[in-house]
């Protein structure tokens, strides 16, 4: 940032006194008339601001100054005393320091319009927010209440402050306003009941009978005209530029701002009121019987009103200005009061009733204005007290005004010369002694415990037996007359004795800013300020609950007889403490300077301005900050705060603070006439160098503001990339997921899309098929319909045909017939009843042929031969086809309860059948009986079992034959076993195989055609079973082995069929010769059985017995 020196360049005269050259009185006050002239009525000494009154507004307390100001360093803008207020504001605020500004000046120089000013910049730059403004507000709105009741017009300022006010305006740590605590001293209440030529009472009396409505004064009791009023002074009553009515409303407003109530607001008005009331009550003398005149009231309407006003009982109060009670030892004594007395009661009262109503008005600000937290807090304290006054006529009031100014200027004094002398000294500091005035002496000749004045009016106030003013007087007089700022006519110091502007009842006091004559007249009543307590217990009394707060003492319970302090007492130690408050804290100077007694603008007075420079020591105080260093401050603060300035000493410096400094001033190459080392603190000689030094430090605090930016916004962008990855890795990871799902639907359902589209072409695909083989299906089935509809319609055609031509022919007979029955019988029928009669009895005769077959059904049995008979001749052809279905159906029955076995039997059967039947007389018997095979039971009977391990083969047959010998005809018994393979012969007896012949050798069979079971089997020729010839043998079951053999030779693939020869003679060969068999019948005459003989050596001739 560009530093700005308007302090230094482009200034009219000079912004700083102490850069004035060359230093003289006139070339101060040339300065400040220069100055002042173009409406610079700030000018510097230091940091003290010397403010001028304008005595007209200035265009230089805008919200634009006030952002100019802010922030700004003291001396980088033309004076000001926004930048005084900005200085002890941010010191307060950054370097946690109690802060008071002090305005002193004479009275009309503008303290209270610069306290102001401080005011309203503070609240201009500190905190905002609803709370804060509201604190700022009320604190604001306490200056036109507080104006309102102790303000009023003087000779020398139209809104000269009649009381001392000191403002503490409490911050937090940030620097917003808290609150606040006000601090009235000693009002000029004398002015409530008699007020100076050209000079008016309190702003309030006025504001309120102008600014009042109609209501409101009839409420009150008042009128609108002053005239009507004793305490009202009418010469000034109208003050130029002063507008009361409105006044008063913005009064108002403030207190119901500020937090007053209604009533409050009513109550205060009332008393006002009732001050004015009381002034207007008069007194007359009435004589009593001892001759004394007592005071009685003149006209009681003012009173009555007053009483009604104050809810008091108007009879108490009237005695109350009648009669004194004073109680001593226990007894009260009654006296009574004369005229003066009563009117003296009058007016103190008013004065009583109004000062405290101010000091009420003051604690019920407070109440509302303090700070609402316990919490630490700091403080800037605003003092703005009446200045010093110089009257024709000065009495007990200016006296203290002028002792509380003298402290101010005291400490004025004691804080910027003798303090910065006295630093110089202790510090080590070369220093050229300055010549000041101090004004302590002053000081203790008014505040002395033992002889100061003040102490001396106590005294005497206390002092038992006649105490008046001159009295006062003569006791000053003998006192103080060797004084060097006290002036008496009666001093001892003759040098006053022709001194005629001392009058006798005067003494005269140099103040540090002039010489002041005070008469003593009321010294001593105004420092009693009693009141009669019969008055202030008549207030008590008052059925008003302000008035009885505000006279306590009147309580007859709390009956008090010690004196209360007197008011120089209590404004001593008021101002005491004051002091040793304001010692506390960080004092900022303003120094207010009047340019002319005419309350003019643009014009400047000098002698007026050169005394006040004078008095108030502003060239001494130029002189001490030239000849000294502008600034100065303790080593370790100064590191502390400058050390960023230096490397080596930045960030810490390890070492004793002072060589820091001096490593940092020399690092900075600070000329060496700049500054000076103290022993705890360096020196700034010019205000140029430590505004240097601050604007290095802003520029080092912003780059390390950025460097602490930079770190910061590092690692807070480190922590919330950090937060963002991991946030970026749940959220990926959830986003995948989310996708992955997303695509697994996406996919998954394309895959059902796809598989459904596939099943659909699959299913259609084999629905086509299916629809096809279906069509073909129908289409053979139709085909076939069709063709089976052409066969049975061709059939039907037939049939049809056959049946018209039946029928053709049936109808023809029966018409025939019918013709010849109704020629026959047309005598006997009528014509329809006949073929009735006809149809009703072929229907009942085939019902009744089909039920009667029904019961008489045969039995299941295929060979059973019976058949019902036919009971009609013209259902014969239906009655030879049911037999026929019947027998075919029953036979099917039969086959279907077949087993295997028994089918393999009855094929036997079947095959003996073929083989036998109708050629051998032998088949008929064998047909009932079963075909055994194993008649032997040759596996079970032990007696064949050599014979049965001798065979390989299953046997399917065995049995007991007869081997026909050739030589007689006879049979021996042999056992015949017939497998799949061979036939065996062995011995009926031993078991022992004769011959076992294999059946391929075996080329045919011959037998009879007779009953007998002779049969011979013949073998192949060459064969080497047929060595012994062919066998010739019998037996009862030759129908069963002569079938089983055929069998087995129909089944066998190697063989040729089995030749069955059924003749009555055969040929059979034995060894080398054939022998015939003939077979003959013989009658049963010669016996039943079959006999064999041999007739020759070639014929064997087999006698069969015929069946009978
Ligand atoms: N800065 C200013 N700008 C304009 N007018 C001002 C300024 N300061 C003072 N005045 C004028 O001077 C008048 C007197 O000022 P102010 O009341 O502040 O004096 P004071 O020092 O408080 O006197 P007293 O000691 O009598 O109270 C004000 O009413 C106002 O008209
Ligand atoms: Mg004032």
């Amino acid at each position: 940032m560009e530093v700005k020196t308007s302090l230094l360049d482009n200034m009219i005269g000079v912004g700083d006194m102490v850069l004035l050259e060359p230093l003289s009185e006139d070339s101060f006050l040339d300065n400040l008339k220069k100055r002042f002239d173009h409406s610079e009525i700030y000018t510097y000494i230091g940091s003290v601001v010397i403010s001028m009154n304008p005595y007209r507004s200035l265009p230089i307390y805008t919200p634009e100054k006030v952002e100019e100001y802010r922030n700004r360093n003291f001396y980088e803008l033309s004076p000001h005393i926004y930048a005084l207020a900005d200085e002890a504001y941010r010191s307060l605020r950054d370097q946690d320091k109690d802060q008071c500004i002090l305005i002193t000046g004479e009275s009309g120089a503008g303290k209270t319009e610069a306290s102001k000013l401080v005011m309203s910049y503070v609240a201009a730059v500190c905190g905002k927010g609803h709370e804060v403004n509201k604190v700022k507000e009320q604190l604001l709105q306490s200056n036109p209440v507080l104006e309102a009741f102790g303000n009023a017009k003087t000779v020398r300022n139209d809104n000269s402050s009649r009381f001392g006010k000191y403002m503490d305006i409490e911050f937090d740590f940030k620097g917003d306003p808290l609150g606040g605590v006000i601090s009235n001293y000693l009002l000029e209440k004398s002015r409530v009941v008699k007020q100076p030529r050209g000079e008016r009472n309190f702003h309030v009396f006025y504001q309120l009978l102008s600014g009042a409505s109609d209501d409101t004064l009839r409420k009150l009791k008042l009128d609108r005209d002053f005239s009507k009023y004793n305490y009202l002074s009418l010469d000034s009553a109208a003050v130029n530029g002063l507008d009361d009515a409105a006044n008063f409303r913005t009064v108002r407003n403030a207190m119901q701002i500020v937090g007053f109530m209604e009533d409050e607001v009513q109550s205060v008005l009332e008393l006002v009121a009732a001050v004015l009331k009381l002034g207007n009550i008069e007194f007359k003398p009435e004589s009593r019987c001892n001759g004394t005149d007592e005071s009685r009231v003149k006209d009681k309407n003012d009173l009555k009103e007053m009483c009604e006003l104050l809810g008091i009982e108007q009879s108490v109060l009237e005695r109350a200005f009648s009669y004194r009670t004073v109680e001593a030892k226990m007894e009260k004594v009654s006296t009574t009061l004369n005229v003066a007395q009563a009117y003296y009661a009058r007016d103190a009262l008013a004065k009583n009733l109004y000062s405290r109503l101010f000091s009420w008005l003051v604690t019920r600000i407070n109440e509302s204005i303090q700070a609402q937290t316990k919490a630490r807090h700091k403080v800037m304290g605003v003092l703005d007290i009446y200045g010093f006054e110089i009257f024709e006529d000065n009495s007990f009031e200016q006296f203290i005004i002028n002792y509380c100014n003298e402290k101010l200027q005291q400490i004025f004094i004691e804080l910027t010369l003798r303090e910065e002398q006295e630093e110089y000294v202790r510090e080590g500091i070369e220093w050229t002694n300055i010549e000041y005035f101090n004004n302590a002496i002053i000081c203790d000749l008014i505040e002395n415990n033992q002889n100061g004045i003040l102490a001396m009016l106590d005294e005497e106030c206390l002092r038992p037996g006649t105490v008046t003013d001159e009295t006062f007087l003569d006791k000053l007089n003998t006192i103080c007359a060797d004084h060097q700022h006290f002036e008496s006519r009666l001093n001892k110091n003759s040098k006053f004795l022709n001194d005629h502007s001392l009058p006798h009842n005067c003494f005269r006091i140099q103040h540090y800013a002039g010489k002041v004559l005070y008469r003593v007249e009321g010294f001593v009543d105004k420092n009693n300020d009693l009141l009669y307590r019969d008055l202030s217990q008549a207030m008590y009394k008052a059925n008003h609950s302000l008035i009885k707060q505000l006279f306590p003492e009147g309580n007859p319970a709390k009956v008090n007889l010690k004196r209360p302090p007197t008011a120089g007492f209590q404004f001593r130690a008021s101002v005491g403490t004051l002091m040793r408050n304001l010692q506390t804290k960080n004092p900022n100077y303003i120094r207010c300077i009047k340019p002319n007694d005419k309350k003019a603008s643009h014009i400047f007075t000098d002698s007026l301005v050169c005394h006040q420079v004078r008095y108030l020591g502003l060239m001494e105080n130029v002189r001490v900050r030239r000849a000294g260093y502008a600034f100065r401050q303790p080593y370790e603060p100064c590191l502390e705060r400058y050390k960023m300035l230096c490397k080596r000493t930045w960030p810490h410096w390890k070492g004793p603070a002072r060589e820091g400094v001096e490593v940092l001033m020399a690092d900075l190459q600070i000329p060496a006439e700049e500054i000076a080392y103290g022993r705890s603190k360096i020196f700034i000689r010019n205000p140029r160098t430590l505004f240097f030094l601050e604007e290095k430090r802003k520029q080092c605090l912003q780059d390390l503001a950025t460097l602490i930016q930079k770190i910061y916004r590092g690692w807070k962008c480190r922590t919330h990339f950090l937060l963002m990855k991991k946030s970026q890795i749940v959220v990926a990871a959830w986003y995948r997921r989310y996708a992955q799902q997303k695509k697994y639907r996406n996919i998954k359902s394309a895959t059902t899309v796809v598989q459904s589209y596939t099943r659909g072409w699959q299913a259609r695909k084999l629905l086509r098929e299916l629809k096809y083989q279906k069509r073909c299906e129908e289409a053979v089935t139709t085909i076939a319909a069709f063709w089976h509809g052409t066969q049975a319609r061709r059939e039907l055609r037939r049939l049809k045909e056959e049946a018209r031509r039946k029928h053709a022919v049936a109808l023809i007979w029966a018409y025939w017939q019918g013709l010849k029955v109704r020629r026959e019988y047309r005598k006997f029928f009528r014509a329809n009843a006949g073929k009735k009669i006809y149809d009703f009895t072929i229907q009942r005769i085939i019902q009744k042929y089909f039920l009667g077959l029904k019961s008489n059904m045969p039995s299941m049995s295929p060979i059973d031969k019976k058949w019902p008979a036919r009971p009609y001749g013209f259902l014969d052809g239906v009655h030879t086809e049911l037999r026929k279905i019947f027998h075919h159906w029953r036979c099917k029955k039969y086959r279907d309860q077949f087993t295997e076995e028994k089918k393999a039997v009855y094929e036997e059967k079947l095959e003996a059948s073929e083989i036998f039947k109708g050629k051998k007389a032998l088949y008929p018997s064998s047909v009932s009986q079963p075909f055994k095979g194993d008649y032997l039971e040759i596996s079970k009977n032990p007696k064949y079992q050599k014979l049965n391990s001798a065979v390989d083969e299953k046997v399917l047959l065995a049995d007991v034959v007869n081997k026909i010998n050739r030589a007689n005809g006879k049979g021996t018994p042999r056992i015949f076993l017939l497998t799949k393979k061979n036939f065996v012969l062995a011995d009926q007896k031993t078991g022992q195989v004769k011959a076992s012949i294999p059946l391929p050798d075996v080329t045919s069979v011959s037998v009879s055609t007779q009953k007998d079971g002779f049969f011979a089997l013949k073998l192949k020729e060459g064969s080497a079973s047929a060595v012994k010839g062919d066998f010739l043998l019998s037996s009862e079951h030759l129908i069963e082995i002569i079938t089983k053999l055929h069998r087995i030779g129909a089944t066998a693939a190697d063989r040729e069929k089995l030749k069955v020869d059924i003749s009555d003679e055969f040929l059979v060969q034995f060894k080398q010769d054939k022998v015939c068999v003939k077979f003959i019948q013989s009658s049963p005459k010669n016996g039943n059985s079959v006999s064999c003989k041999r007739k020759n050596n070639r014929l064997l001739e087999v006698s069969v017995p015929t069946s009978p």
